[in-house]
């Protein structure tokens, strides 16, 4: 089966940086996101994104154009996945979201296409278990910002066929990322340690054995991370975080995982990373500020 036009939905944060991949490496792509300012600003991303390449030529302004004349922004659900041959969700981290999005997917999209969805920790299992067509229903887990991030985590549901496992990863490697084959299990490979790793330096601030400047310095420096833990969570976004960790310990059932009160404290006061302007640091100056806890 030859993939040839991908609808994304969702252009957000994960939603845009998909679409931009897939357009770059030639496919059509449609964005969908449920009001036109979302659409406008994800749409504002990937050029701004594809503009940092060509300012280092890296790509060429016809490649940069081609790419962008690529990518159709849309608003109905039924029109973005209508003629598609592979539809990726990247929409918010909530069940009851991703499966009546999914409900209606099933519904609107061509019988032969794939449904993949980009969640950071939700069962496969349970979203291919609303549609008819569970085999075809896949794990295509991205990296943030996914331009620049190599991996693409490939998890199997129960019922997923060999077929479609062999199709996500040919479209994986043709935008550009390896490939690793998770089968199902909560947070797959790299969230299950992911965020434990980050909620314990959480742990570690909330009981002061450092400031959150020395923790990221430490991390970074003494594990050689590109960012420390407490700037990756404010990247990644807290209410993500949070979401996962509640997520592992109702899955695992097992305490271990359970977040860190500060973290909880933090989301509750709206204070969830970078795109709220303030987390583990305050972004409303110049440079970033670590914040006092
Ligand atoms: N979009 C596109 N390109 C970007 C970008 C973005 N948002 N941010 C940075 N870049 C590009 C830059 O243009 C630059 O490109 P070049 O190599 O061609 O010059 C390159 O990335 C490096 O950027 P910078 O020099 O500006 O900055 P850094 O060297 O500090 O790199 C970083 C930035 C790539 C974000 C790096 O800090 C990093 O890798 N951080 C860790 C990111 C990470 O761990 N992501 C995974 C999060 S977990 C996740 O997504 C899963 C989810 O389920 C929770």
């Amino acid at each position: 089966m030859e993939i040839k036009k991908i609808a994304v939905l969702g252009a957000g944060q994960m939603g845009n940086g998909i679409a931009h991949v897939c357009a770059q490496a030639g496919y059509e792509v449609i964005m969908r996101d449920i009001e036109q300012r979302f659409v406008d600003k994800g749409m504002e991303t990937i050029k701004k994104n594809l503009e940092r390449g060509l300012k280092k030529d890296r790509i060429t302004q016809d490649e940069v154009d081609a790419t962008l004349a690529r990518i159709t922004g849309e608003l109905d659900l039924k029109a973005a996945v209508k003629d598609v041959d592979l539809v990726i969700e990247a929409i918010p981290e909530i069940v009851k979201l991703k499966l009546d999005t999914w409900r209606e997917v099933d519904n609107f999209a061509p019988e032969h296409a794939i449904l993949a969805s980009n969640t950071s920790s939700i069962s496969i299992t349970q979203m291919a278990a609303v549609t008819k067509r569970p085999e075809k229903f896949i794990g295509m887990h991205f990296f943030n910002p996914v331009p620049v991030m190599g991996l693409v985590e490939i998890i199997k549901g129960q019922a997923t066929d060999d077929e479609t496992v062999k199709v996500i990863e040919e479209v994986s490697h043709k935008v550009g990322k390896k490939t690793v084959l998770v089968n199902e299990a909560p947070g797959f490979a790299v969230n299950r340690l992911l965020v434990p790793a980050i909620n314990e330096a959480v742990f570690a601030i909330q009981e002061g054995v450092a400031t959150v400047e020395d923790m990221d310095l430490a991390i970074k420096l003494g594990l050689n991370w590109p960012m420390g833990p407490l700037t990756l969570a404010d990247f990644v976004g807290l209410d993500t975080l949070l979401y996962i960790s509640d997520y592992f310990v109702e899955e695992f059932k097992d305490s271990k995982y359970r977040a860190p009160a500060l973290l909880r404290k933090m989301v509750r006061a709206g204070w969830v990373g970078r795109k709220a302007g303030k987390g583990f640091y305050d972004y409303s100056g110049d440079e970033p500020k670590p914040m006092r806890f």
